[in-house]
């Protein structure tokens, strides 16, 4: 199975990221657009693995703490690896300094169960869109500059989710195998 980590956003900020994308899949209807109900923020790629494994990966991350829930505000678009050469269109997020420490506590207690660890700097971001050859119509480029409000909410969470991932045809479906909550809840 084909397996990540990632953090859920609140139905706010999904709804406010769906009328962003309905206004671009406008200007750009063959774009690859992130179907609303699969945004989410990747913490940790895992890739195909065993089942065996997979109980492994899901006892290693029972032991994954934060002293505090994480909190993160969903602002900003932007490029991966830049403007010039668009491969992802994201949304940005800043996040509490925790997150990061989070994603490293990851990539530490799977790498002992001989998952790949991620060579590119940790940098959260919601992704909206990919393109294939990494290029983008100009008509959608106008559209992004001329929507105004990047501006998507906030979360506050104590919760992470191991998730898999099924490829198909239409898109990839994702269902969430176990969650676990890496801090002690807020009254
Ligand atoms: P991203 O979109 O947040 O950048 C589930 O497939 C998620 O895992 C994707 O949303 C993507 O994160 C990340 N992902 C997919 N394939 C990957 C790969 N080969 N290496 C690293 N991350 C990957």
């Amino acid at each position: 199975m084909r397996l990540f980590v990632a953090l859920e956003i609140p139905s706010s900020v999904r709804e406010n990221l769906a009328d962003l994308l309905r206004s671009l899949r406008a200007a750009s209807p063959q774009t690859r657009w992130v179907r609303p109900e699969n945004l989410h923020v990747t913490l940790k790629f895992i890739g195909e693995v065993s089942e065996a494994k997979s109980s492994a990966i899901r006892y290693a991350l029972a032991g994954v703490r934060s002293e505090q829930p994480v909190t993160l505000d969903f602002r900003g678009l932007g490029f991966f690896p830049n403007e010039k050469h668009p491969r992802v269109f994201w949304a940005g997020i800043a996040a509490s300094p925790n997150l990061k420490i989070l994603a490293e506590e990851m990539e530490r207690a799977t790498k002992k169960l001989g998952i790949s660890p991620e060579k590119r700097t940790f940098s959260p971001h919601l992704t909206l869109a990919r393109f294939e050859p990494p290029r983008i119509a100009e008509q959608l480029r106008v559209a992004i500059q001329e929507n105004g409000a990047h501006d998507f909410g906030s979360l506050r969470t104590n919760q992470f989710h191991l998730i898999k991932s099924k490829l198909k045809p239409s898109g990839a479906e994702y269902t969430t195998v176990k969650s676990f909550p890496f801090a002690a809840a807020e009254a």
